[in-house]
């Protein structure tokens, strides 16, 4: 099996990060095969928020977690300590496809460079409240964002759990 086939097939939800953050050589290139991913029309239709303060980690930590409906306290993101908001421009018809391949590209990146990743869901939600207009408004970002994913990034804590046996009758060849 060749490095990239290892790559993706060994990528695992990380669910425990350590505190750590991520060296900003790393985030770069996991940003830059983001930016990489096949997009319809080559429209290029997603944008990529890479959170690393705490703070607002923090703040879309607390957002998410009302969105989902846990309790207090509950830390939906894991403890991980980067955050890769994956959103896409609406007007393009293949804006939410376009995001979930970036999503893809962001987590098999991380993988390679040994980063521990997971998506994390509800940036739609999220992006639709006023906390995300805000936040948009606040990094100067306009145009009319849909939010597609989460991709929390860090070192696990602990060893990641094995994948599940794939099901049964997954490929049909025709
Ligand atoms: C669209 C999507 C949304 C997800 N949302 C969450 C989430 O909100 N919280 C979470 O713990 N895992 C989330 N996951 C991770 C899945 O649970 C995980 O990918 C799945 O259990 C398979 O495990 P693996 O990633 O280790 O192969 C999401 C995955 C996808 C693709």
């Amino acid at each position: 099996m060749n490095e990239t086939l290892k790559t993706l097939e060994t990528r695992r939800s990380c669910r425990k990060f350590k505190p750590d953050m991520v060296e900003k050589e790393k985030l770069d290139m996991i940003l830059r095969a983001g930016t990489y991913a096949a997009t319809g029309m080559g429209k290029q239709s997603p944008i990529i928020i890479a959170v690393t303060d705490k703070t607002l980690r923090d703040q879309i930590s607390e957002e998410n977690r009302k969105i989902g409906g846990w309790n207090e306290g509950f830390d939906p993101f894991y403890g991980a300590p980067v955050i890769l908001i994956v959103l896409a421009d609406r007007s393009v018809a293949t804006h939410v496809y376009d995001g979930a391949l970036v999503m893809g590209n962001l987590m098999n990146a991380a993988q390679s460079l040994d980063v521990a990743s997971i998506w994390i869901h509800r940036a739609k939600e999220e992006f639709d409240s006023q906390f995300g207009k805000d936040l948009l408004k606040k990094l100067g970002i306009e145009g009319d964002y849909e939010g597609i994913g989460h991709c929390a990034l860090g070192y696990a804590a602990e060893p990641l759990a094995a994948p599940a046996p794939r099901k049964e009758n997954y490929v049909y060849y025709a």
